[in-house]
């Protein structure tokens, strides 16, 4: 039998032995409703979402998105938000650009997203959506800074939090400080059906206690060999110190179906076999230029390229998220920050 090594070896040369299976037809399913943010949350402002007018599907000639799992909704009790960390081995790989886009395409589905920013090294949240923020999460220990300073209403309805490198003195707070952040923040919870947080990348310690203190966590990687050792290393670690597992994959720049089936089948595998782990795939994006040309323009994708293929696959995987099976918000948002903040 192959041991750990032989097998990763196996899987960045693409030697596994493993035959891919037919990806799953896509399913079609009902859309959920809108929800409105709860009556005295005065921080996050219940604009209507302007959504971009829905243009007709043309003759795509590009392959369908991924698959998706058939449409169930969702099961989320009201008031709790589902914390989803956004990570990766190797950096460069898309989190950031996904993250956005993905706000983007959950508020289209009736979500309230709050986006917080905490890859401390590189905070680009801002840079993606073309906007900028004065106040990041750690002004917050001052006391005349609110949530409503912190809490930037960007473009596209996308709201969210600048985490500012602070962040990384996490463990040195006083009492008094992780309960002054523990205060002002908690209002986010309620404020929010979906907080996405966009970490660094590798298994730094900032970036551990992010993914361990989330309810779920979408590992992003591309299909470069690099990136699936790098990708594995967070697996491993996640799979080590998480208490509830609750990882899924989104494979970014693949070229085809085959080559995206393949990378989801070796990685579940190898999941599956050294850490008995269940990794299920939220889907893949395609490689598509518009990405890059969307950075440029300082717009994100989902707004400036709606119709192009990778901003098609990122609906995709935020209508997986969404009704792609059940939910169980297991610590929310109060545990999330518990957690993050050391509190006993
Ligand atoms: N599907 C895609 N097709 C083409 N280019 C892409 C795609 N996804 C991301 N890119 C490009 O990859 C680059 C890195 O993306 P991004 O900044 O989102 O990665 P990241 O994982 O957040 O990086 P970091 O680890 O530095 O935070 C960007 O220049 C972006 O244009
Ligand atoms: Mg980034």
């Amino acid at each position: 039998m192959d041991d750990q090594a032989t097998s990763l070896r196996k899987l960045v040369q693409g030697k596994s032995e493993y035959a891919a299976p037919a990806p799953a037809p896509n399913a079609g399913g009902e859309m959920a409703g809108g929800r409105t943010i709860p009556a005295g949350n005065a921080s996050v402002v219940a604009q209507p979402y302007t959504a971009p007018p829905i243009r007709p599907l043309p003759t795509f000639r590009a392959p369908p998105p991924p698959s998706i799992p058939a449409f169930q909704p969702a099961f989320q009790k009201e008031g709790d938000a589902r914390i989803i960390a956004v990570t990766s081995g190797k950096g460069g790989v898309g989190k950031t650009n996904l993250t956005v886009n993905l706000a983007i395409a959950l508020g289209q589905e009736g979500k309230n997203v709050i986006v917080i920013d905490a890859d401390l090294g590189m905070a680009n949240v801002d840079v993606v959506l073309g906007s900028v923020s004065k106040f990041h999460l750690m002004h917050l220990l001052k006391d005349d800074i609110s949530l409503n300073d912190v809490l930037i209403h960007g473009p596209y309805g996308v709201n969210y939090i600048s985490g500012g490198s602070a962040m990384e003195r996490a463990v040195e707070f006083t009492p008094l400080e992780r309960r002054r952040l523990m205060d002002k923040l908690s209002a986010c919870g309620e404020m929010a059906d979906i907080i996405l947080i966009d970490t660094g990348a590798g298994i730094g310690r900032n970036v551990m206690d992010f993914i361990l203190a989330a309810d779920e966590v979408v590992l992003v990687t591309t299909p470069e060999p690099t990136a699936l050792t790098d990708a594995y290393a967070v697996m491993k670690a996640y799979s080590n110190y998480a208490s509830n597992k609750n990882m899924r994959l989104v494979i970014n720049r693949v070229y085809d179906e085959s080559e995206s089936a393949d990378v989801i089948t070796k990685l579940q595998r190898t999941a599956d076999r050294f850490l008995k782990m269940p990794l299920e795939s939220l889907g893949s994006i395609y490689e598509d230029r518009n990405v890059m040309n969307a950075v440029k323009r300082q717009a994100p994708l989902m707004i400036a390229y709606p119709d192009t293929l990778a901003a098609r696959c990122v609906q995709s995987i935020a209508k997986t998220m969404v009704y792609g099976g059940q939910h169980e918000v297991r610590w929310g948002w109060r545990g999330f920050l518990q957690r993050l903040l050391k509190f006993k």
